[in-house]
Formats: C-alpha cells, structure tokens, sequence
C-alpha cells in the first residue's frame, strides 16, 4: 500500500495517492471510464497542464475546483480521454460492409440506413465509413444513409468537424480514397481537408454514453471500438444490451479487436471477428 502523503512522482506538483484516488472517482462518476494504477504518469501530465492554465499551486486545490466547476469538469474529461484512432483501422470490419453487408441491404431494397460510431474520437472511423459509402458501386439511387457519429470529448468533436488531417494521419488511406483529401486555405502546410460531402451524411454529437440516448432506432449497425475496454465488466454488458436493443433484427454490431461479447449472447450471433449480428 502507497503512503496516501508521499508523492507518486518527483516533479514540479505534489501528485499523492490520495489525489490519483480522488482522480479516478471523479472519472468515473462523469464517464464511467477506469483509470488503473498504470496510468499515474499519463494522469501526473495531462491534469498538471490544467493546474499550470489555471495558475494554481497543487493537486488539491485544482481537485477541489474541478470537483463543483462543471466548466472545468469538460476540461477535466478532454484531458482523461484516449483518442487513439486511424483511418481503416480494424480494416476487416470495412471489407465486411462493402462486400457483404451493404450488398445484402441493397438486395432487400432497404431504402433507409443507419449506422452509429458510438466513440468516433477524431471521426477517422465515420470518414472511412462515408468514403466506402461514396466508392461503393450499384448503390440503389433511392437508398437514404447517414451516420451518426458521437463522443464523449467536446475536443475530438470539433476535429471532427473542422475534418482537417495531416499528411501522416492520412497513410492508411488508399489511393482510391485519397481524392477525398485536398489541402486548402485553413490547412497548414502538411494538412489536408476532407470533402464536405462526406459531411453531409454525417451528424456529429456530443453524447456521453453513460447517459440517456436520444437516438430513436432501429439501427443498421453500431460500431463501438476500442471504447468499451475503459469500462469495467458491468458497464460494458450494459452497453451492449442498450446496443442490442437499438439494433434491428439482423442488424449488426462491431467491438474493437480486444473487446469480448459479454451480454445476451443469445440476441447476438458472431459471423466474424468482432462482427455481431442481431438474431
Ligand atoms: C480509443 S478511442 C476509439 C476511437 C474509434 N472508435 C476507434 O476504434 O478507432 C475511444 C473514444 O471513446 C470516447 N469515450 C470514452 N468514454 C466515453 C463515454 N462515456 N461516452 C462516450 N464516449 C466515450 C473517448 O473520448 C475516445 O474518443
């Protein structure tokens, strides 16, 4: 057991057991996200940045701003969160839509399609989406799709929507897809804008999953990647139940590449990997 007095680190503010304890609670009230022990460090820099802002001495007095300062608690959440995210990640999930799914709705003569980034971080996930939407061939002239593409982090959201990448960002994108990139006058000199049209049939929107869910379904899909392993065991079964209530029947979900099922597994059915259908 840690001295709950003693530093955790030898740097510019005292950081004790006792503040990261205090720190981790508050996380998880706001987002339901569970910061362990390993991230000391990454908790020490990114809320000592909020502590230098503020011009405050020390980890107590910025805990007991943050503690009723609502403002301050966006802040607080922006810092915790991790965005980590890239163009075409998990690229099966991707194939799986352009080759089987869309062409299966398209056989049903679906008119209305809708999927849900739930975690869209940077929006890299609902842009690779739109581009596959846009490349796809023999789409039905009738067949309606957006994306709903929300976060927790009000910084990631305005990413999102100013859509501007740089050149490093953009190497997992493939020649076919690079049109959809152009530099223009807001970028800087290694950046590049998405096309606004990919815009159109994409609604970015705050929204904490912890909460209530203004979404009426049914959903074709729900993509939730890399965001339920922040949560502890029950919340994520919980997600996934609220996940699988919004889903249509057949309809799909798709869980990060360390992410198990763990809900009814009767309502859902694995046909790949980290690719549910709904029953
Ligand atoms: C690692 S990113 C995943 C991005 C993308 N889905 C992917 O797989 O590339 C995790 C995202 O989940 C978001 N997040 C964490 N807790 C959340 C919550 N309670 N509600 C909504 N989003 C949350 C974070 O802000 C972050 O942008």
């Amino acid at each position: 057991m840690l001295n709950a007095q003693k530093s955790l680190v030898d740097k510019e503010f005292v950081f004790t057991q006792q503040n990261f304890d205090q720190v981790v609670k508050l996380i998880n009230d706001l987002s339901g996200i569970c910061l362990t022990e390993r991230k000391v460090d990454m908790v020490y820099s990114r809320l000592a940045r909020r502590i230098r802002l503020h011009g405050l001495n020390d980890f107590d007095s910025y805990l007991a701003f943050v503690s009723d300062n609502q403002e301050e608690q966006v802040n607080f959440i922006n810092s915790l969160t991790t965005n980590l995210t890239h163009f075409f990640r998990e690229n099966h999930h991707f194939e799986y839509l352009k080759n089987t799914y869309f062409p299966e709705m398209f056989k049903n003569n679906q008119r209305k399609i809708r999927f849900w980034s739930a975690g869209c971080s940077t929006g890299e996930e609902p842009y690779t989406l739109a581009m596959l939407w846009h490349k796809l061939q023999d789409k039905p002239k009738y067949a309606d799709f957006k994306i709903l593409a929300t976060d927790l982090d009000t910084n990631v959201l305005d990413s999102c929507r100013q859509g501007i990448y740089s050149d490093d960002k953009l190497k997992p994108v493939g020649s076919e897809y690079r049109g959809f990139f152009k530099h223009t006058s807001v970028c800087k000199p290694d950046e590049k804008q998405i096309n606004p049209k990919l815009q159109e049939i994409i609604f970015f929107k705050q929204l904490n999953l912890m909460d209530e869910w203004p979404i009426s379904g049914p959903l074709d899909l729900v993509i939730c990647r890399n965001v339920l392993i922040y949560f502890d065991k029950p919340t994520q079964k919980r997600l996934v139940e609220r996940f699988t209530e919004l889903i249509r029947p057949g309809g799909c979900l798709m869980l990060g590449h360390s992410e198990n099922l763990s809900a009814d597994k009767a309502a859902l059915k694995a046909i790949g990997k980290t690719i549910y259908r709904k029953e």
